[in-house]
Formats: structure tokens, sequence, C-alpha cells
């Protein structure tokens, strides 16, 4: 298993360059299944997540190769229906194909996810939707079995907003008679990517990006010419990276509006962020200062970024309180952190960070995507060697993360 060695204490300095979003790349390759022919998906990210998802597709039958951040998809033929447990076990998001098979093909059969590090994640509000759109769904021996020979237009609303519920249900309905209305719909930027990626096949869908969205079913759709947003929580980190370490970074090719939540609480605790167009320059003050953060949907302070966000306030000056509200279990990185000499107390969903000068280095495992990259962050602020076991959750989600860093000068090595 690699590992990955950090030798902190160097201010990065220079220019990195973001990769296409994760989550917006994952649901645009589900859409594929949507409609028979050959998609084109450009500036997707080489990572673990990506490939799990080509494999899960290949296994329904699909081609599926992967070359210089361009996925080529040939979805003529769907040979299974079935999303079988030991992709959804690997990877949860694997559930978008849901939507989507049961559109085309008229049945699916997906693997429940189970629980998983940051909380339970049931998937109840997709099966809600999908039922209230006709479709007929049994639960049995750990899979969802969903059927219908033509799934109808509905009414939908959200108790709770779920981005791949309404990822899911906004592509079923693409194809569904008659008009699907999402209320409390997710109004995430992948979301929003995703929706362009369907209007692109010839889909028709109105407002995307707030929590009301319509989708007015189609007969048929295009395959996809398509690409990728940048990766929003890719760039929070690198602005992270930059401001933990005192550094002066330019992040290039990201969407600083789509940023704003977390520009606002960089400047509160005394980063200097410049925005331009498609770049940011973040460069880190002398110290940073407490403040405190409640992670809530788009476009609150987005859950993905509460652990790196925690090693920042570990070194910052005073006290923050950070309170998770999407998932309940989301502070596995405390834990770790804490290891690496930062004061932090956690009580129900909020934990309590009371700064200290200086991190030390200290052998650290990940647990979950983001708390890795937040042990990352810590290391390369801590004093000393830090060694971070169990990698292979950062690289589900961050490409090239120690050729990036390195890149701006820190001395970062993955051990293999
Ligand atoms: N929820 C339900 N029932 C459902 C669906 C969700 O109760 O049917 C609850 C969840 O348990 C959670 C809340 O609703 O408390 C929001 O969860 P959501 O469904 O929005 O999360 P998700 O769609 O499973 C996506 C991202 C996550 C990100 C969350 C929140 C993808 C593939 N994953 O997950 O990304 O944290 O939205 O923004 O898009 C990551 O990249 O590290 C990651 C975990």
């Amino acid at each position: 298993m690699d590992k990955l060695e950090i030798e902190g204490g160097t201010g990065l300095r220079g220019k990195v360059t973001i990769s296409g979003a994760k989550n917006a790349a994952l649901p645009v390759m589900a859409a594929s299944i949507l409609t028979p022919g050959e998609h084109y998906i450009y500036n997707i990210p080489i990572l673990r997540d990506i490939t799990t998802m080509g494999k899960l597709l290949a296994h329904m039958g699909m081609g599926y190769h992967l070359e210089n951040e361009e996925v080529i998809l040939q979805s003529n033929k769907i040979t299974s229906t079935e999303a079988p447990y030991d992709f959804v076990k690997t990877m949860r998001a694997s559930v978008l194909v849901l939507g989507p098979m049961l559109a085309r093909m008229g049945e699916a059969k997906v693997s429940l996810p189970g629980g998983c590090a940051i909380g339970a994640r049931p998937i109840n509000l997709h099966i809600m939707g999908l039922e209230k759109m006709g479709a007929q769904i049994n639960l049995t021996e750990g899979y969802i079995h969903a059927r219908a020979r033509k799934l109808k237009g509905a009414s939908i609303c959200f108790d709770i907003p779920t981005v791949t519920g309404t990822e899911n249900l906004m592509m079923a309905a693409t194809l569904a008679e008659g008009e699907t209305l999402l209320e409390n719909a997710a109004c995430e930027p992948e979301v929003v990517d995703l929706a362009n990626a369907l209007k692109s096949m010839g889909a028709k869908i109105e407002g995307a990006g707030t929590n009301t969205i319509t989708i007015t079913g189609v007969t048929s759709l295009n395959p996809l010419k398509y690409t990728i947003v940048a990766d929003r929580i890719e760039t929070g980190t690198f602005m992270i990276a930059a401001a933990i370490t005192g550094g002066d970074v330019v992040i290039n090719r990201c969407r600083p509006e789509q940023s704003d939540a977390l520009i606002n609480k960089m400047r509160e605790a005394g980063v200097d962020i410049t925005v331009h167009k498609d770049s940011l320059t973040v460069r880190g003050p002398e110290r940073i200062q407490s403040i405190d953060i409640k992670t809530a949907p788009y476009p609150g302070f987005p859950t993905d970024m509460q652990a790196q966000f925690m090693a920042l306030m570990s070194i910052a000056d005073g006290s923050s309180l950070i309170t998770e509200s999407i998932f309940e279990n989301r502070f596995m990185h405390v834990a770790e952190i804490r290891r690496m000499g930062a004061t932090i107390r956690v009580e129900g969903s909020t934990a309590t960070v009371r700064g200290v000068k200086n991190l030390v280095g200290a052998p650290v495992m990940a647990t979950d995507l983001r708390a890795s990259a937040s042990l990352v962050l810590a290391g390369l602020a801590a004093k000393g060697k830090t060694i971070i076991d169990r990698v292979y959750h950062i690289d589900r989600g961050y490409e090239k993360i120690e050729e990036k860093l390195q890149g701006l000068g820190s001395r970062i090595r993955r051990i293999r």
C-alpha cells in the first residue's frame, strides 16, 4: 500500500492547474447509459473513482477507453442492467447508474450501498423519487431492483437536498413521459454541470442551480460531447495548501465563483485572495486567525472542505467552532490531526479547535478522501516528517496530488 511522506514547513510558491471535477465527471459518465452511441467526455480527472465508474460501465457491456483526460464510452449495447456489490462497495457513486439504466432499459438492479466512513448515507430519496415516477421497486438480498416499462413525469419534493439523488432523478426524467418537477433539489455546481451535459444531448431541463428543476421528457437523446467543469474541491484544497504554509500560489483553470463561501471564510481568517476570471492568487498571512464555520448545502460552506479547513484552523490564532451539518460522522480526521499536536474537542456535530503555534510531523492514517487531504495539508504545515498511510483514499479524488504539490516546492514523495 502506498504512503506519502511529507517534510513540512516549506511555503508553497508557484502555479498549479486544477483538473476536472470528479463529482461532475461521475454522473456525466453515467448519463452516457441513456442513449446508444459513442460519447466523448473531456477534462476528465485521472482518478481511481473514474476508473471504477469506467469498469462498471464496461461490466454492463459498454465500451470504455480513458486516455489523456478524455474518456470515450460506447453505449450501443447494454448486456447487463446490474451494478454488483463489488463496485458499489468500492464507490457509492455507482448508484448513479440506477436512474439512467432504468430510463433506457426499463430495469436496473443496483446493490444497496452500506454505511461508510462519513455516515449512514441512505438512498431512500432516490428510491422515493423513482417510485413517484412509476417505478416498481423491490429491495431484496441487498439489491434495489427497479422496473418500469416507461417512467412518467412526477412532482417530487426532497425532504433534504441530495446531490446524487437530484442527479439520478434528473437523468431518469430526461426520457420520462411528460414533465418532472424536482423541488428542494440540490443546487451544487456538479448538478448544474450534469444538467448542461444532458442539455447538450437534447434534454429539456430548466432551473438547474436553483432548488426547483423542471425536466420535460423527450423521446430520444444524442450522444455526449462534453467538457467537465473544474473541480471546486481540488481548488479549495490548494487554496488552503497556500494559506496553511504561508505561501503564494496562483491556482489556474478554476471557477472562483463556485468557491464564494470558502473565499469569504478564508479572507475572514486573514488570507489574501485575489480573484480573476478563471484563476485565483492565494497568499497566506504570518498567522491565520481563528473563525467559525458550519457546513451547508451549496452555496453554503461545502462539507467536502470541512476537514481541510480544520487543518487550517488547527494552527490559527484563537479558537474556532467547526459544525458539520451534512454528514453525522465526518470527523474521522480529528484523531489523526491531534496526533500531530492539534487541540481539538468534538461534541456531537461540533468540533472546537484551539489553534496551536505549530503542528509536528507524525505517522498518520487516511480514513476517507477529504480526511486524507486534511492530513496532507497538516503535514505541509507541520515541523518535521509526516507519513500518511492508506493514501488510496486520496487517489480516489486528487489527480497527481504529489506532483502538483512538488511543482509548488513542497517536499512530498510517494513511497510505494
Ligand atoms: N440523504 C438521505 N437520503 C438520501 C440521500 C441523501 O438521507 O436518499 C442524506 C445523506 O445521508 C446526507 C445528506 O442527505 O446526510 C446529503 O447527502 P447527498 O445525497 O447530497 O450526498 P451524496 O450525493 O451521496 C455527494 C458527493 C459527496 C458530497 C455530498 C455533499 C458525489 C459522488 N458525492 O454525495 O462527495 O460530500 O454530495 O455535498 O457527488 C467526496 O467527494 O468526498 C464526497 C463525499
